[in-house]
């Protein structure tokens, strides 16, 4: 229940505009937003900090040894700053349900870096 209204609330402070082509709410993810240097990627891919990208937590990414289906699949992600639109590249092993780990230049767009790990909400969008 307590989780619900941090989402609802959160979702209210969002930018109205983006919010329009969500359908509903159970398509939302909420968890803890981080940020890592990317290097090679669980999605075998070779990105930088300047790539808008995220790994995401191991238990809806999969096997973490493979090439999961969300490989190449974008998410709109809030924090407390903005947004930021992200391509899954990579698979975050200590993260847990909810939670991305993002490259540096995805987390400046939603937090300050000093704060290091912040409240997000996301979901997948078309990229
Ligand atoms: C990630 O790196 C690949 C090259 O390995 C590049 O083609 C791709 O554009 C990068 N992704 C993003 C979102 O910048």
């Amino acid at each position: 229940m307590k989780s619900q209204l941090v989402i609802a609330l959160l979702a209210a402070a969002a930018n109205a505009r983006s919010l329009s082509t969500r359908t509903a709410e159970s398509n939302l993810f909420s968890g803890d937003g981080t940020y890592f240097s990317p290097g090679t990627s669980a999605c075998r891919e070779q990105n930088t900090s300047r790539d808008l990208i995220a790994a995401l937590n191991a238990p809806q990414y999969g096997d973490i040894t493979a090439v999961s289906p969300h490989c190449g699949r974008c998410a709109l992600v809030r924090g407390p700053l903005g947004q930021a639109k992200v391509k899954i590249v990579d698979a975050c092993p200590e993260c847990v349900l909810g939670s991305l780990d993002l490259s540096l230049a995805a987390f400046e767009q939603i937090a300050h870096k000093l704060e290091g790990r912040v409240k997000i909400i996301w979901e997948f969008v078309a990229c």
